[in-house]
């Protein structure tokens, strides 16, 4: 059991009525709190908790349509984020009660004081590294437009500047991270016909992709609804045309791809893992059609060529400059 679940069990009494868990584990939470319905933005959370519990958990960039009478967050990685989610809550929530709770390593503390403009915000409880925060929803807010919190910024790229749409929690929010910059300095030359953008963020390799090469076939993945849904409005901000899918890891991409290219994660919430990556590495051979090529980004101390390597043969380094490095191996006809 997560323990941000631990601490809500030990005030079950608060939460038997019709509760709704945002953001939450996939852990047996909804199995312990039989009136709760769940709402994930994390493909693979969302999977698991589905095959358990079926549609009492939604998938989305937005509460389900479902009423509530209260509503417990667990607090994301971003502040942004925070914002909208405690607002998309709250706005459902007036005169009843929401919650907060998260890892003290997470920032829990400082998180609770976004508490404030709902009403007075208490500690309910402290526990296994975490904290629990209350508040009744004194001030309603008017329901939040996620599109008017996207930041919205132009890349002056060769072939005409990209609108990227960034959304709240999104990789490297506003900005165009130094790892991708490379990234997109390093796709000549790939083999056309269905290609993939692993773990696209707001969607701006895979964006450059359908332009440089725009009778390929491109395919869009990430686990995080947000994400998901960013990539959507910067490939209709560019009038580009391709498919963007939720699913957590390489498994939820179509095989047959002639060329895989990505910056893939390796930083999760407050704890740090290469599962998605590693995965990738070790596995993207089966989902590209031979002679198809793996193509990325990584930081210079991950130690990625002898998994590339143990799967496709090969690894190249195109190029190493600013701490990172541009890999590229093709599966052999
Ligand atoms: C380093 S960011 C790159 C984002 C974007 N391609 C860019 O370069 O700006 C990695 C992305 O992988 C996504 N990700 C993390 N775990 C994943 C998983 N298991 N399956 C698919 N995508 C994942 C994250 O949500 C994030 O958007």
């Amino acid at each position: 059991m997560d323990p941000r679940s631990e601490v809500l069990l030990r005030q079950a009494d608060l939460f038997s009525g019709e509760l709704l868990l945002a953001g939450l584990p996939a852990d047996d939470l909804l199995g312990q709190l039989p009136n709760a319905r769940g709402w994930s933005w994390h493909a693979g959370d969302h999977q698991q908790l589905q095959a358990r519990f079926g549609d009492r958990c939604a998938f989305g960039v937005e509460p389900p349509s479902a009423p509530f009478e209260a509503a417990v967050l667990f607090l994301p990685k971003s502040r942004e984020l925070t914002d909208y989610l405690l607002e998309a809550l709250a706005c459902k929530l007036a005169g009843r009660l929401l919650y907060l709770v998260g890892e003290k390593r997470a920032g829990i503390e400082r998180a609770a004081k976004q508490l404030a403009p709902f009403g007075q915000a208490r500690k309910l409880d402290s526990a296994r590294h975490c904290q629990l925060w209350q508040v009744k929803v004194a001030h309603s807010p008017a329901p939040p437009d996620l599109e008017r919190l996207a930041q919205r910024f132009s890349l002056p790229l060769i072939g005409g500047p990209l609108q990227v749409v960034s959304l709240p929690g999104v990789f490297s929010h506003g900005r165009l991270d130094r790892g991708t910059a490379l990234l997109l300095e390093h796709l000549d030359d790939l083999p056309g016909g269905r290609m993939l953008d692993f773990g696209c963020g707001a969607g701006i390799v895979g964006s450059c992709l359908k332009r440089r090469y725009p009778e390929s076939e491109l395919i869009l993945l990430d686990v995080d609804a947000f994400a998901v849904e960013s990539s959507r409005l910067t490939l209709a901000a560019n009038g580009l045309d391709a498919s963007v899918i939720a699913g957590d890891g390489i498994d939820a991409a179509p095989r047959d791809c002639s060329a895989i290219v990505s910056n893939p994660p390796f930083h999760q919430g407050v704890h740090t893992h290469y599962e998605a990556s590693e995965s990738l590495l070790q596995r993207a051979a089966s989902h590209l059609s031979p002679g198809g090529e793996l193509r990325l980004v990584a930081n210079a101390f991950l130690r990625y060529p002898p998994l590339i390597e143990a799967s496709l043969g090969r690894c190249d380094t195109l190029q190493e400059a600013d701490g990172f490095r541009i890999y590229s191996a093709r599966r052999e006809r």
